[in-house]
């Protein structure tokens, strides 16, 4: 005969213990690993972007963070440059695919869904970035060093602390509000 005792905790033994209560983790594009948050370049400001850097079709066009891909996409349909976008929101490497698609470019180009701070950017001859003073900070040891010299980097709004660009660009966009472009020609010295 089994005690009483025992009988009463038979049915607490049985029952998995209740699941942990709280939110669900965030996605990966709103976590820590997030650089910036989603805001498109106005296609304008894109233009003038890829103008600064003076875009050929000898050209490999890498957009860190890339969202719905409009910086490569523009580089390959205007000047048939090769391509590569990279983002770390699934949503946003649909689109842009979606969008090489559209524009015809998907020979040209490819996204992939990765943190910007994992790429290799070697095969890169021009890195396009829309993020943040502090993201460009994190990203600047691996775009000094990876980055053949005479590489460029053009940035949108944002500059990379006391790294000097080599040119500024400041004027007013479409919809009158005022932009800065900044680009650095990398000079193959290491910057921390
Ligand atoms: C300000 S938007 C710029 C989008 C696009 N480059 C443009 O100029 O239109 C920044 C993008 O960076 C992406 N992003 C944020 N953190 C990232 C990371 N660690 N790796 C790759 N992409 C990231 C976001 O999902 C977002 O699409």
């Amino acid at each position: 005969m089994l005690s009483t005792p025992f009988l009463l905790l038979v049915p607490l033994t049985l029952h998995a213990p209740p699941a942990q209560q709280g939110p669900p983790p965030p996605p990966p594009h709103q976590s820590a690993s997030s650089l910036a948050p989603y805001v498109p370049t106005p296609q304008d400001v894109v233009d003038r972007m890829l103008a600064l850097a003076q875009i050929t079709k000898a050209d490999t066009v890498y957009d860190l963070g890339c969202g719905d891909g409009r910086i490569v996409i523009t580089a390959a349909r205007k000047y048939g440059a090769h391509g590569v976008g990279v983002d770390i929101d699934p949503q946003r490497i649909a689109e842009a695919n979606a969008n090489a698609t559209a524009a015809g470019v998907d020979a040209l180009v490819q996204f992939k869904l990765q943190d910007a701070r994992t790429v290799d950017l070697h095969p890169a001859t021009v890195v396009t970035l829309y993020l943040l003073s502090a993201s460009n900070l994190k990203l600047r040891p691996k775009l000094s060093t990876e980055l053949k010299p005479g590489s460029r980097i053009v940035s949108h709004q944002f500059t990379m602390g006391d790294w000097e660009p080599t040119k500024k660009d400041t004027f007013v966009d479409e919809k009158g509000m005022t932009r800065t472009l900044y680009l650095w020609e990398v000079d193959g010295k290491p910057r921390p």
